[in-house]
Parts: C-alpha cells; structure tokens; sequence
C-alpha cells in the first residue's frame, strides 16, 4: 500500500514536466507517513524522507534512528549521521550524490524553519517550494484502506454520541470539563486509538465560539451544547458535530436557527457528486442560511478535507473552484453563532461516490433527546 503509493509519487516526480522540481524532502508528519507509514515524531535531530525522480526514496536520518526507519516501512535506503559529526556535512554529501546541489526541492509545509534553514545552507543554489500541491494531488483521493479506517473511527464515534444522547439529563449540572472527560473515556471505550483533537463542549452562549474547547462552566437546563469530538482509529481521525439540549425548553429562537442549520446541512450534503465544485456545496448550505437571516452569524467555511489530518483538502470553502472527485473524503458543518447567546453546528463526515456521497456518521441531527 505505501509502496504503492511511493511509486505513484516517484513515477509523478520523473514524468510530470510541469511540476519542474527534482526532488522532494519530506519530514515527519502525515506526508511522511502516508508514504512509508512511520510515525515517527518531528524532533530537534534533522530527518528528512528524499525523493527524486531519478533515484529511489532515501531516508537521512540519526544514527539512532535507522532501524526504525528502514524496518517496517519500504525505504530501505538511509544515509545516516552521527550525533559526533551533525548532519550538516552529511546532507551536502547527500544532496550532492543525488544532484540536488543545483535543483528545485519540495520541501514539506510543516517542516520546521531549522531544517528549511539546513538545506538552504548546504545547497545555496538551490531553489526552494512547497511539496503541498504535490502531496495533495496523491492524498485526497482516499483508497479502500483509508476509507476502511475513517469509516472505523467514524462509526466509533457515533457510539460515543449515541451514549451521549442516552445521558439525557444525568448530563445537567456537570461542567463542561467534566463532560469532555467522559467523552474521552467513551471514545476510548468504543475502540479509539487517540482523540482527533480537544473535544468541543460549548454550553449556552460559550457555543457562539466555533473553537471554545471546554471550560468550568455548568451545563444549565435549557442550554443548547455544541459537541464536537471525534477520535482516530489505525491513525485516521473522525470529525462530527451535534448541537443538543440535554433537559428543559430551548428558546424559540434556539429551535428556530436547529432547523435553518440542519436543513443547510442537507442541502449541503444533497449537492455533493462528482463533477460539482466544493464552492457549489458551500453555496448550498450558505444560501438556505442566509435565506432565513443568518448569513452574517455564518463565521466559516462550510468544510474541510478530512485524512491522515484532521483538516486537509478538499476546503469547502466559498468561491473553490474545486471540482469534487469520488472517493474524497470532507466535512459537511454550517453553523450559525449569536454572540453571547448560543451556537449551533452540525457536522458529518461524507465520502463522495459514483453518484453521490455516503455519510460516514449516522446518528440523528436533532437537538431533542434521546434519539430524535
Ligand atoms: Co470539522
């Protein structure tokens, strides 16, 4: 699989004149591990993953590293240095036995600026770009492996919220801090590796802030609560959101704006085929919003490409010109924000499919409880 997946970046690097770069270095992360399937962390000794298009993938790494590097994934060539020696002349000789000393190289858009900083020093004549249009060309199009994993976390993650709506009232009276924390425990309960990211528990008006992560405030009767959480399974991130209230009466104005946001959300997701833009998909949500008044309390993109990381390509974003292609994977969440009041989100996970697109998250979207 990330052989294959290598040899799809090779063949691209030696063919595709338009790119008009020699090589790319990649560091670690999830470029990095999309292709070899390491993990290992970014630290302060420089390891970088070379491909050129005349030479095979070489890793350069420390010393310390090499057997991590070179078992378990398909690069078996690694040119390593010693913490004695530093890498700075070990990369020029690298670089100089690739030919790179005088090339255009990719370089990762997370790498850190001391290792952009390294290569520039030992090839000052070298020029410099993103590998960012050229990982995302491989990677957006998730194969069956992929879409296996995010269907696992999604489905997990789905059952940490459809435990969340059986809570019902019990969940009046904790702090938000104390709901993230049984949200965690459920997530890792139904078979989460990690958390995609900090849960969102936003209760009354902290729901107006699409970030607020969680505080002390006390979930109150009558509160709508923005929950936004999902967890990640053989290294794959789910992403959904519902906006619920746990016990009491919501505001007419709260129901009102559920209904607007839930039906921008199917519109949303109604439009989504191949061949349309993610600009249309964002219109589509956008308009039915905008429509009933809310357009302004409409603060962000109605989506984002969802991969090895948590926020990729495709956006669905206003304006893209984006054309959508099966097997993309991307979040569908309009939202709408009253300062000081509320907020409400809703959010699944779709893959797009021959004729269409599948919802990876299949637990109801209403804001009443247990299960409507
Ligand atoms: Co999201």
């Amino acid at each position: 699989m990330e052989s294959e997946r290598l040899a799809a970046c090779q063949t691209r690097l030696a063919t595709d004149s338009t790119l008009g770069a020699d090589a790319v270095v990649l560091s670690p992360g999830e470029n990095l591990t999309y292709l070899t399937g390491s993990t290992v962390e970014p630290s302060e000794r420089a390891l970088f993953l070379v491909l050129t298009a005349d030479n095979g993938p070489t890793w350069f790494g420390p010393e310390l590293a090499a057997q991590q590097l070179t078992e378990g994934t398909p690069v078996t060539a690694i040119r390593t240095w010693a913490d004695s020696e530093g890498p700075t002349e070990p990369l020029r000789e690298l670089l100089s036995v690739l030919s790179l000393a005088e090339s255009h190289i990719l370089v990762d858009e997370t790498m850190w600026a001391r290792f952009t900083q390294l290569l520039r020093s030992v090839a000052p004549e070298s020029t410099f770009g993103l590998a960012t249009e050229f990982m995302t060309a491989h990677r957006i199009r998730k194969d069956e492996s992929e879409l296996a994993a995010l269907r696992r976390a999604a489905t997990a993650t789905d059952t940490a919220l459809q435990w969340l709506r059986a809570l019902g009232e019990d969940a009046i009276g904790l702090t938000e801090n104390e709901l993230a924390t049984k949200i965690e425990t459920e997530l890792s309960a139904a078979g989460g590796e990690s958390l995609s990211f900090e849960p969102i528990v936003g209760s009354g008006p902290n729901g107006a802030m699409p970030h607020h992560t969680h505080g002390d405030r006390v979930i109150q009767r009558d509160d709508p609560v923005v929950l936004d959480f999902g967890c990640r399974i053989d290294g794959y991130p789910a992403d959904q959101t519902r906006t619920v209230v746990f016990g009491g009466e919501p505001s007419a104005q709260f129901r009102a704006v559920h209904e607007v946001v839930k039906a921008a959300q199917q519109a949303a997701v109604e439009t989504v085929k191949p061949g349309v833009t993610a600009g249309e998909v964002d219109a589509a949500a956008r308009t039915v919003i905008a429509s009933a008044g809310y357009g302004e309390q409409f603060i962000h993109r109605t989506g984002h490409g969802v991969g090895l990381a948590v926020h990729e390509e495709p956006k669905i974003v206003e304006g893209s010109q984006r054309v959508l292609e099966p097997n993309m994977v991307f979040s569908i969440e309009p939202g709408v924000y009253l300062p000081d009041q509320f907020g409400v989100r809703i959010e699944d996970l779709v893959v797009v499919t021959d004729t269409g697109c599948e919802r990876l998250n299949r637990t109801p979207r209403g804001w009443q409880l247990p299960n409507q």
